[in-house]
């Protein structure tokens, strides 16, 4: 296999056939054009499209924001510790790609619940781990990051578009488990899909149907509240395309919003 390329190996033994299989992993994929999907997830992804004109543009934008934010933790920030929570099927580019890229020995834990077995094995390299887990067993996860990563020493949370998939309660309480677990200096990377994007309540919906259910879009300000007061560096919570500086016309009007931001822990 040529390197740093994922072709979907359909004959998976511990993923069957794919028939039926729709993984949220897949249809962010799917949403970009990845090749890599079940026909389901692909199907799921014409769906969202349909009814948020802007979903294609604003998954692209996600993954780009999350390499931009790689590069600001470990280039602009000198933290070389990366524990990426729901890190979603590998891509041509990876996050200990880049991160390793400005820093070889940046080291990446990644977690994630929905990474069929030949992706995971795309994600173990040298200075990373892949560990398959729900992010709401947090001491597991914890535990399993301190075998890889110094958790003493600063440490970049990243939860790229991860947080409005997770069926929790208190989403703020599941990501101040992990922040208080790390040290002053470590930093919090998250983004999230807004409600506030234009898409009217029949057309979330359609989008929330297409995701089996297991999506709980949020208010600018909810997404704002699970950063627990802690100070976000400029720009602040923004669109992720306008994050960090903003640069280009942006995203057309089209139904979703997804909004990023980091803070110092
Ligand atoms: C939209 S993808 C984001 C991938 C990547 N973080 C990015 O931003 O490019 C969301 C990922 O979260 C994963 N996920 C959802 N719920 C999860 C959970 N409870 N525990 C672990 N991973 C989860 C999904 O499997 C999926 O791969």
């Amino acid at each position: 296999m040529t390197a740093g390329v994922y072709t979907w190996n359909m004959s998976d033994p511990n993923d069957g056939d794919g028939a039926g299989t729709v993984s949220q992993a897949g249809i962010y994929t799917a949403l970009q054009g990845g090749a890599d999907t079940y026909v389901d997830e692909r199907e799921a992804a014409a769906i969202i499209r349909r009814a948020a004109s802007n979903a294609a543009q604003l998954a692209t934008e996600n993954r780009a924001w999350v390499m931009r934010a790689v590069r600001y933790i470990v280039g602009h920030q000198g933290v070389r510790q990366i524990l990426d929570l729901g890190c979603g099927k590998p891509q041509r580019t990876n996050v200990h790609q880049v991160a390793q890229a400005i820093d070889p020995e940046a080291r990446v834990v990644y977690v994630d619940n929905d990474v069929p077995t030949t992706g995971r094995a795309l994600l173990e390299a040298p200075g990373t781990i892949y560990h398959h887990a729900d992010i709401a067993d947090v001491e597991e996860v914890l535990a399993v990051a301190a075998t890889h990563l110094d958790l003493c020493q600063p440490t970049a949370l990243l939860l790229g578009s991860v947080m409005h998939v997770v069926p929790v309660d208190d989403p703020a309480g599941l990501i101040r488990r992990y922040v208080q677990a790390l040290p002053s200096g470590s930093l919090l990377a998250l983004s999230h899909v807004s409600n506030e994007g234009g898409a009217t309540p029949a057309q979330q919906e359609v989008i929330r149907k297409a995701y089996a259910g297991r999506l709980w879009v949020r208010t600018f300000e909810a997404i704002h509240d699970l950063f627990g007061g802690l100070e976000l560096v400029t720009p602040g919570l923004v669109d992720v395309w306008s994050w960090p500086h903003i640069t280009e016309v942006g995203i057309p009007e089209g139904g979703l919003r997804v909004v990023g931001g980091i803070a110092r822990i």
